[in-house]
């Protein structure tokens, strides 16, 4: 069964304690966080203070999307904000491989994400230290942009890499229920979306139309 992720960055930033109660409410399998620095994306949004705020609102896991330059220098504050799965980009990483895992032997699940034009080659070396592989259907930073059809192919590719793995293939951007099923089709296991679960409030209904 698909796993859906809504991502905080589409909710109102004003009320996010109760929107996290609501998408709980709602049936959502984790929450997508994604922190950007301003440096990696063009885009500001949450740090770690804000991660432990709002940690003893739900038990659901947090699933925190790493949009930073030089991630594992702050790896330690957001595994002590509560953070469940910490997801890194491959391009933002010199050494990757130490960076995934330091995030697994810090106790949290390991991610690695892709932005649109790295190919799944740059993880090969890596795959057996990761737990997800975050496919970007749009180029990282900001949410409601179109989904990316040649990731596709991308996320076919990885599904064969993975082989009989316990990895789990996670897409994020433009995911709403066409494309959303067009991922799940290609290999997809896990489906982070923002402006598809808040449009028009209705989360509980937005949740069943992904799954
Ligand atoms: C984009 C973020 C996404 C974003 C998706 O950089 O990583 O998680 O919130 O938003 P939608 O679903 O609106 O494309
Ligand atoms: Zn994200």
């Amino acid at each position: 069964m698909v796993l859906i992720a809504p991502s905080i960055l589409s909710a109102d930033f004003a009320d996010l304690k109760n929107e996290i109660l609501r998408l709980e409410e709602a049936g959502a399998d984790m929450i997508h966080i994604d922190v950007m620095d301003g440096n990696f994306v063009p885009n500001l949004t949450f740090g770690p203070m804000l991660i432990k705020a709002l940690r003893p609102y739900t038990k659901l896991p947090f699933d925190v999307h790493l949009m930073i330059t030089e991630p594992s220098k702050k790896i330690d504050w957001f595994v002590e904000a509560g953070a469940d799965i910490i997801t890194i980009h491959a391009e933002a990483e010199q050494h990757l491989d130490k960076t995934l895992e330091n995030i697994r032997n810090a106790g949290c699940k390991v991610g690695v994400s892709l932005n649109p034009s790295t190919s799944e080659d740059t993880i090969r070396y890596v795959i057996d230290k990761v737990d997800e592989i975050l496919v970007m259907t749009v180029n990282p930073g900001f949410g409601g942009q179109t989904f990316i059809a040649s990731q596709l192919e991308k996320i076919s590719r990885i599904k064969q890499m993975i082989g009989n793995r316990k990895i789990l293939i996670e897409v994020d951007g433009g995911i709403n229920p066409l494309t959303g099923a067009e991922a799940v089709a290609a290999g997809a296991d896990i489906l982070v979306a923002g402006t598809s679960i808040f449009s028009g409030g209705d989360y509980a209904r937005n949740i069943a139309a992904l799954r």
